[in-house]
């Protein structure tokens, strides 16, 4: 059992908050990234947040550490729950990331593996499990780990431990809500959804098929 959270990847402000509003009922959580924040501004976080959904800013931050907690300050300030960073910049920037979350009473999500053909390329091998230590060691309050290879969830969920992982690759990258929704905390859905014809429709089937 699953949380299910919108990968809002929209471009234009309007139809953003237009399948914000139609899935809110089935949802757990929006993430916004560059796509949509890009398209619409910061703001757009503030006003998805009206709504009731929690936001998380996936920036997948990876900076040194001042500029790591001017992003984040910001991302907060806007209105967001979670920021999303990597951890490849090393523990002092993941720090930054955590400490800026925590001290806005927000969560710090690390990358640890991508979901994407390519992610398996540098991942892999160690580097995913030395990320997963480094946000334990830094206090995260989760791990991304990717459902289209839920062997890798399996073995990251060993080292995280209780903390949360959440999990992108579902639907338009080939994986279904079964095959991690045992081992994650939260089944991150974006093209699926809000590329549907009907994204309240596809929110509730996937809402259904994460519990
Ligand atoms: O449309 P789709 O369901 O593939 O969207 C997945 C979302 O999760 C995108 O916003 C993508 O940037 C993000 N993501 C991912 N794999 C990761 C981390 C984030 O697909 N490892």
């Amino acid at each position: 059992m699953s949380a299910l959270i919108l990968a809002l990847d929209a471009t234009s402000r309007n139809e953003a908050l237009a399948i914000a509003e139609s899935t809110a009922r089935y949802i757990d959580a929006i993430k916004i990234g560059y796509p949509l924040v890009l398209g619409a501004g910061l703001s757009v976080a503030g006003e998805i947040a009206a709504l009731g959904v929690p936001v998380i800013a996936d920036f997948k931050v990876a900076d040194i550490p001042n500029t790591n907690t001017l992003i984040c300050d910001s991302v907060f300030q806007a209105g967001c729950s979670a920021v999303i960073c990597h951890a490849f910049p090393g523990s002092d920037s993941l720090a930054a990331c955590v400490g800026s979350a925590h001290d806005h009473g927000g969560e710090c999500f690390v990358v640890c593996e991508m979901s994407h053909p390519g992610g398996a390329e540098w991942f892999s091998g160690g580097v995913a499990e030395s990320f997963c230590m480094m946000a334990a060691g830094a206090g995260a309050d989760g791990i991304i780990a990717p459902a289209t290879r839920p062997a890798r969830v399996a073995a990251l969920r060993e080292l995280i431990g209780t903390r949360k992982i959440y999990s992108p690759g579902v639907g338009a990258q080939g994986a279904s809500p079964e095959d991690v929704k045992e081992l994650v905390d939260g089944i991150i859905v974006g093209r699926a959804i809000y590329g549907a014809a009907d994204p309240a429709a596809a929110a509730a089937e996937y809402s259904r098929r994460c519990r």
